[in-house]
C-alpha cells in the first residue's frame, strides 16, 4: 500500500511538473503576443488542476501511511521528520492553492489578455514553490525513491 502511493504519488510529481511547464510556457507567450483565448489554453489548464488534485488525494493518503509523518516530542527536531510531517505538506499545499485560484480566477476574466497573465503568474509562483520544496527533500529533483 505505502509503496504503491509513494510510486504513484512519485511519478504523478513528473506529469504535474510537464503541465505547469505547458501552461506557463503556452500562457506567458500568448500573453505577449496578445493572442485570443482558445480552447486549447482552457484544456491545459484543466489538465493541470486535475493531476494536481490527483496529487493532493494522494499525499493526503500517504500522509496517513508513511513512516516519516510522525506527531510527537521529536517531530520538529529531527529535520526528515519535519520535513515530509510539516514543511512538504505546507509548501505543497500553497503550490495546489495557487494553481487552483489561477484557473478559478481566471475563469471569470473577461479579458484574454488577462487570462494569459493570471495562468502564467499564479502557476509561475506555484513552480518556483513546488520546484523549492521538492529540493529541500534531499531526495533530487527528478529522482524517485522506487
Ligand atoms: C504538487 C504537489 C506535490 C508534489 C509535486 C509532491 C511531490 C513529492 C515527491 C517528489 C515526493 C518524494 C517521492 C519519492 O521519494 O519518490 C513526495 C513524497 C511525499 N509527499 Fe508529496 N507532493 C505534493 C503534494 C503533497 C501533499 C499535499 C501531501 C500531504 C498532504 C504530500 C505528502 C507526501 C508524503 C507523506 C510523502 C512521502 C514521504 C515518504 O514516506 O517517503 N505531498 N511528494
Amino acid at each position: 500500500m505505502y509503496s504503491t502511493l509513494l510510486l504513484a504519488h512519485s511519478y504523478n510529481r513528473y506529469i504535474v511538473l510537464l503541465l505547469l511547464v505547458v501552461v506557463i510556457i503556452k500562457s506567458f507567450s500568448a500573453w505577449r503576443n496578445r493572442k485570443p483565448f482558445d480552447k486549447s489554453d482552457d484544456q491545459w489548464s484543466l489538465f493541470l488542476l486535475i493531476f494536481t488534485h490527483l496529487q493532493l488525494v494522494v499525499g493526503l493518503l500517504l500522509y496517513f501511511v508513511s513512516p516519516w509523518v510522525k506527531f510527537g516530542p521529536d517531530t520538529m527536531k529531527d529535520k526528515f521528520i519535519r520535513y515530509w510531517t510539516v514543511e512538504h505538506t505546507t509548501g505543497m499545499l500553497i503550490a495546489i492553492v495557487l494553481i487552483t485560484i489561477a484557473r478559478i480566477s481566471m475563469k471569470k476574466m473577461s479579458s484574454a489578455e488577462a487570462k494569459h497573465k493570471r495562468l502564467f503568474v499564479f502557476n509561475l509562483l506555484a513552480l518556483i514553490v513546488i520546484l523549492t520544496i521538492i529540493f529541500f527533500s534531499g531526495r533530487g529533483l527528478l529522482k524517485s525513491t522506487y
